[in-house]
């Protein structure tokens, strides 16, 4: 006969893992997920003790340690670990979908960039490379192509304007999209059935990084010279076309850069 104790973890609901659930988006997709009733559990490289509904699980997915305790009875997995360079991310993601495959995972969502297949660049071609792995891992899945967040292209101008002299490549484009409404989409995604690949995901207004720039130095009341330049290469030619831009057929959020810029920035 089973005790009361078993008998009750049996009737709860599978827990909902997400990878990354520490960092900048995955911070905003765990509390949406355990709103809607799920136990939500969290993979990290550092030890996290439990709370506000959420259980973690130490472990790292490029060393392939913790894996198989924190994909265990989760029936959806949301991927969304990743280095800031995508270095080791295939490897990385190659662990969990073999641990997800053994434990009988029903759903994967996975999170890749605009573009991941049409600019010839380290990280993207990671990106694209980990989007395969899931694609070819014989599990269920979701995978969301998404814009740079706000917060990126914030550091991003950031890190430029710490230059007397800013050079900033001619047609370079970018549609910065509001980590919240990003997040949304993935607990969406994660909750709904496996979709394979699903429309992109970008902001609302293309800017050129140009404009981008511009609107930074004018909210801080930093003083610096614009130098324009070419990107040399075969990247330089696929972002002046606009490759890592959703023009055609993506969804596009509704909080605008211009919003978040003056929430983030005063002079
Ligand atoms: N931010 C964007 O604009 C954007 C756009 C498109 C796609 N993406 C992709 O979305 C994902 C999340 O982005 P983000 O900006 O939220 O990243 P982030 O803030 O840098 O967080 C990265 C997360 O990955 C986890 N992680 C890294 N290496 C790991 C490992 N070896 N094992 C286990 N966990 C590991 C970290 O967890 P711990 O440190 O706790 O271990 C952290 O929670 C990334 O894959 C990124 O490439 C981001």
């Amino acid at each position: 006969m089973q005790s009361p104790t078993s008998h009750s973890r049996e009737l709860r609901p599978a827990p909902i893992l997400v990878t990354g659930g520490t960092g900048l988006l995955g911070s905003l997709v765990t509390p949406l997920l355990r709103d809607t009733g799920s136990p939500v559990r969290v993979l990290s490289r550092t030890v996290h003790e439990p709370g506000d509904g959420v259980e973690y699980v130490t472990g790292d997915l490029l060393r392939n340690t913790g894996i198989n305790a924190a994909v265990d009875g989760a029936e959806i997995v949301v991927h969304l670990a990743g280095a800031p360079n995508a270095r080791g991310d295939v490897e990385a993601t190659r662990n969990l979908v073999a641990a997800a495959t053994a434990a009988g995972t029903k759903h994967l969502v996975c999170i890749s960039v605009i573009g991941a297949d049409r600019v010839p660049l380290a990280y993207l071609r990671n990106k694209l490379a980990v989007e395969q792995t899931v694609a070819e891992s014989g599990l269920a899945f979701t995978t969301l192509r998404v814009a740079q967040v706000d917060e990126l292209v914030l550091k991003m101008v950031q890190g430029m304007a710490k230059l007397p002299v800013i050079p900033v490549p001619n047609g370079l484009r970018f549609q910065p999209v509001d980590a919240a409404e990003v997040a949304e989409r993935l607990a969406e995604l994660a909750l709904a059935e496996p979709a394979g690949r699903v429309p992109d995901f970008a902001g609302p207004t293309v800017h050129s990084l140009n404009e981008l720039v511009r609107g930074y130095l004018q909210a801080t009341g930093k003083r610096r010279s614009i130098m324009p330049v070419r990107l040399p290469g075969r990247a330089g030619r696929a972002y002046r076309a606009g490759e890592n831009l959703a023009l055609d057929g993506a969804d596009v959020g509704t909080r605008a850069w211009a919003d978040f810029l003056a929430e983030r920035v005063t002079v």
